[in-house]
């Protein structure tokens, strides 16, 4: 499974791509406010243009997400194309962002455009990841439209549950995949017991369908939820920098550290001074 960064700060980027073991970036407008509010509160002034242009080569050979801002059909594909035209000649890593659906509301009618949007935007070789899937059929039909990448958001879906059976919670908490039983029953949205659970069944899907597209776990808030997003058949999870140094932490090696660092004897340590 690869691991994208969640994020829109440089200096978290750059970080984590110094591991070498980052496979690409996500950002969203929510994420670019935060990297441009933290940065406003340094007393840093900002050129957007230039921001992306470093986020592009840092993750030079990786693909990084950026989000349309416009919501109909006609600003959806020009702005992508705007962007793709002016971003990826830089790194050559350029990928479209396009909601599903675009609607506010259900009554607003604008269902089919986030779709008609991912399928131009494809067709025209432009790789697009479709975000805001929270249901199989959603990430169904992103994928018939072309999408490269299917973004199922699993923290956002346990966040529903939680708040529709009146758990009380705090972001990161883990939630079981199987899901929660409360006295009536096992818990669910729309048939989904959990996030993880939506990334399996559009991961189940797609395989048995011979999908191309690749399923990228979003909205993942703990180390135990990325093991299971690769036990659900996930491609890819694209973590806050936090969840990912949290992949690597555990007590037993820090304790494992401290008594190997202690029984460090001169002779053996002075072997790695040879040359
Ligand atoms: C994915 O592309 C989104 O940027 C992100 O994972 C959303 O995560 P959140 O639900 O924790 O905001």
């Amino acid at each position: 499974m690869k691991i994208f960064i969640d994020s829109a700060k440089l200096d978290e980027i750059e970080h984590a791509y110094s591991s070498g073991i980052i496979d690409g970036v996500t950002t969203n407008p929510s994420l670019i406010k935060k990297a441009v509010e933290d940065l406003k509160k340094k007393g840093q002034e900002i050129d957007m243009r230039q921001y992306i242009e470093s986020i592009l080569r840092t993750a030079k050979g990786t693909p990084v997400s950026i989000e349309v801002t416009e919501y109909n059909y006609q600003g959806m594909v020009e702005q992508g194309k705007s962007l793709f035209r002016m971003f990826n000649p830089i790194a050559n890593n350029v990928c479209i962002k396009i909601p599903v659906n675009t609607s506010f509301e259900a009554e607003h009618g604008r269902e089919f455009e986030g779709i008609r949007a991912v399928k131009t935007l494809s067709a025209a070789g432009i790789p697009v990841n479709c975000t805001l899937i929270f249901t199989p059929e959603q990430a169904l039909l992103a994928a018939k439209a072309g999408a490269s990448f299917v973004s199922p958001f699993a923290g956002r879906i346990d966040d529903s549950i939680r708040k529709e059976s009146g758990v009380i919670f705090s972001k990161s908490d883990y939630f079981p995949a199987e899901g929660i039983r409360n006295g009536k029953g096992m818990l669910d949205d729309n048939g989904i017991v959990s996030g993880i659970d939506l990334v399996r069944q559009i991961a189940d899907i797609f395989r048995k369908q011979g999908i191309k597209s690749e399923v990228l776990a979003a909205s993942l808030r703990n180390a135990r939820q990325v093991r299971e997003a690769a036990l659900a058949g996930a491609h890819i999870a694209t973590l806050p920098v936090d969840v990912i140094k949290e992949l690597l932490s555990n007590r037993k090696t820090q304790e494992g550290m401290k008594s190997f660092t202690a029984d460090i004897i001169p002779e053996y340590a002075d072997l790695a001074k040879e040359r």
